[in-house]
């Protein structure tokens, strides 16, 4: 990484007794969208508030491009932080709430017009610059917001929750406008949201935040595929999990699964010993479902105990012999009869996986 942007050094905030915040580091890098992601009073606002300069930590140190803002005032930050309620002033047209923060800026009236006209454009809003945020949608209330946050050339723009106001289609589509937003002006973005799948789509990078501590940070597809503990692993989609015992370790690890009555290979991670308990964890889109017996390892009898079909895809429950129940997801991708779908209730199958799709967890 180059020089980031944000450094944040062992930064906690305590409210009282109240452990918010508890010794977080991380670096987010110039031009990168970073989410904060995490279930509700995990302490992303706070960590936001605090770049923003609105709380002080109790303890770190926050550097943003290389200056220490221990002593940094809020609005001599090069930051500007976008509430989770937009905050547009009512009685004030689109152009006007979006030029409001460049008023106390040494800038010239047609300077000013310029750059309203500017962002106008950016957020795809210049036909209705007149209208007052009363007579606009949600979406382009949204972009207003978004546009009166990018007038004053942040270097660091926060967002607190930025879609949760919108309706799914639409919060899908904003997601999008959000990044082409981002990616035209360069702007660095960090995102609060609880939402994994927005923050997956949205991100460049994403912190994994639980109860005041960062579990994970990495790309999406990093994070997905190789959780490091249970709670990533379960917080972004979901999972099936088994406690289990090492058994042998070679080229792949072997483990005893007492919840499938059988052994099964993982892929190859460093630190373990034989004898050692972890949890076998696997995500049902990594399961295979077969209609008759396969050879080989990994390889788990079943029936079909619930099925349910989405149209483009489907989830199966499959009830073990244990009574131990695996959850399996499978893509329809043969338009067919009833009759022909992958498997029915009650069916004896097969599931299969490779051993690279097992992943090994010690926490
Ligand atoms: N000013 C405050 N005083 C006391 N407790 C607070 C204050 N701000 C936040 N908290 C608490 O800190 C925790 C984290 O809050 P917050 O950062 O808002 O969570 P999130 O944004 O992840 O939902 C919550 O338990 C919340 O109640
Ligand atoms: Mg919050």
């Amino acid at each position: 990484m180059t020089e980031p942007l944000v450094r944040i050094e062992g930064v906690s905030k305590s409210f009282g007794t109240f452990q918010a915040v508890k010794n977080v580091s991380l670096e987010v890098a110039k031009g990168e969208i970073f989410s904060l992601l995490g279930g509700s009073g995990c302490g992303k606002t706070t960590l936001l508030r605090m770049l923003a300069g609105f709380e002080a930590p109790t303890a770190g140190k926050i550097f943003i491009d290389g200056v220490d803002m221990g002593a940094v005032p809020p609005w001599e930050r090069p930051v500007h932080m976008m509430f989770q309620s937009y905050a547009l002033f009512p009685h004030m047209s689109v152009e006007k709430n979006v030029g409001y923060g460049l008023k106390h800026e040494k800038m010239s009236a047609s300077e000013r017009q310029d750059r309203v006209r500017q962002m106008l454009d950016l957020v795809q809003l210049t036909q209705f610059a007149t209208r007052k945020p009363h007579q606009i949608s949600g979406g382009q209330r949204q972009r207003v917001a978004l546009a009166r946050a990018l007038a004053r050339q942040p270097k660091l723009l926060l967002l607190d929750e930025p879609l949760a106001a919108l309706d799914k289609k639409l919060r899908e589509h904003t997601q999008f406008e959000l990044m082409s937003i981002q990616e035209r002006t360069g702007v660095t973005f960090i995102v609060v949201t609880h939402d994994q799948e927005e923050a997956m789509t949205l991100s460049d990078r994403i912190a994994v935040m639980d109860q005041g501590v960062v579990k994970q940070v990495g790309k999406p597809g990093s994070v997905y595929e190789f959780p490091n503990s249970r709670f990533v692993a379960n917080f972004l989609g979901s999972i099936n999990a088994w406690e289990a015992k090492v058994v042998s370790i070679g080229e792949v690890i072997t483990v005893d699964v007492p919840a499938l009555g059988q052994q099964v290979q993982a892929r190859f991670i460093e630190g373990l010993a034989v004898g050692q308990t972890v949890t076998l964890a696997l995500r049902p889109e990594k399961i295979t479902i077969h209609r008759a017996p396969v050879e080989g390892a990994n390889v788990i009898a079943g029936e079909v105990k619930d099925l349910a079909y989405f149209g483009k895809d489907s989830l199966y429950r499959i009830a073990l012999p244990s009574g131990q129940l695996v959850s399996v997801h499978a893509v329809n991708a043969n338009r067919g009869a009833e009759k022909d779908r992958l498997a029915d209730w009650y069916d004896k199958v097969w599931l299969t996986f490779a051993p690279a799709s097992a992943i090994l967890l010690t926490e």
